[in-house]
């Protein structure tokens, strides 16, 4: 099976790092003309954006946060004027946020990651449904996580962003299908990058993280890049309206392999 991705037209929010990186790079691989969103650190954007170029393909880094609809409307417009649109949404930037019991949670920080995750995942959502709409063709898909369904003490900021990308992702989906356009979400497990460096980079968080995934290792940024790509292809044409775990088993509840 081929998968291409040839002239089709894709935005990856947070795309100069982590699994928003390995997603860019995988699309341009695949064919496809990338679109690198960053907020901080251009560097990262335009290393990308050269190693991209290097291989022959399309590419712009664009600066803008996505939790500020304006700067999402200017975003796309950007888009307009450089490709006359745009068919595939990675709608993928998102942080943990500080770790903290809910009752102990400043204002500010629940409103910083409700706002970029869920808020920015809808603001640009809503840009490209726009365009995707019109032209009856498009694909969405938003990075969530395990804790899509897992919960997690001190992340109840993230958990409850996550799991309303989850039904976003559903409703969008539905209200979409009609024009040919197909929403969808990914949700990783435990997946080496920046993140969740203070995890994986101690000895007790590694092995404590590793208890916690039946297939007991971290995941590679590139094995969810490479789901990323076949789900944002017409190879994954009849799927819509779903999250898809990519999480080594994480969510298979690796404490039933004893017991019970
Ligand atoms: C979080 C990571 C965490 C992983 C597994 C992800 O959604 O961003 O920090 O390691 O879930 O718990």
């Amino acid at each position: 099976m081929h998968i291409s991705l040839e002239g089709k037209r894709a935005l990856v929010t947070g795309g100069n790092s982590g699994i928003g990186a390995a997603i860019a790079a995988e699309l341009a691989k695949a064919g496809a003309k990338v679109a690198i969103n960053y907020v901080t650190d251009q560097d990262t954007a335009e290393k990308l954006a050269a190693e991209i170029r290097a291989r022959g393909r399309d590419t712009i880094t664009i600066q803008a946060d996505v939790s500020h609809s304006r700067e999402v409307e200017a975003m796309f417009k950007q888009l307009d004027e450089r490709w006359g649109g745009i068919d595939i949404l990675i709608n993928n930037a998102g942080i943990d946020g500080i770790h903290a019991n809910t009752w102990e949670i400043d204002i500010d920080d629940w409103e910083k990651v409700l706002n970029i995750n869920l808020g920015g995942n809808f603001y640009c959502a809503r840009q490209a449904l726009r365009r995707m709409v019109a032209q009856n063709y498009g694909v969405i898909l938003a990075t969530s996580s395990v804790h899509e369904t897992i919960a997690w003490s001190g992340h109840s900021a993230y958990t409850t962003s996550k799991a309303a990308l989850g039904m976003l992702t559903k409703t969008m989906a539905q209200e979409a299908a009609p024009y040919n356009v197909r929403v969808l979400a990914l949700a990783p497990g435990a997946i080496k990058t920046s993140i969740n460096k203070d995890v994986w980079d101690n000895p007790k968080g590694y092995k404590d993280l590793l208890e916690k995934i039946p297939l007991n290792r971290i995941g590679d940024p590139e094995e969810v890049a490479r789901m990323a790509v076949v789900l944002v292809s017409d190879t994954a044409s009849y799927v819509t309206g779903r999250t898809i775990y990519v999480d080594g088993g994480m969510t298979d509840y690796p404490d039933f392999a004893h017991g019970g």
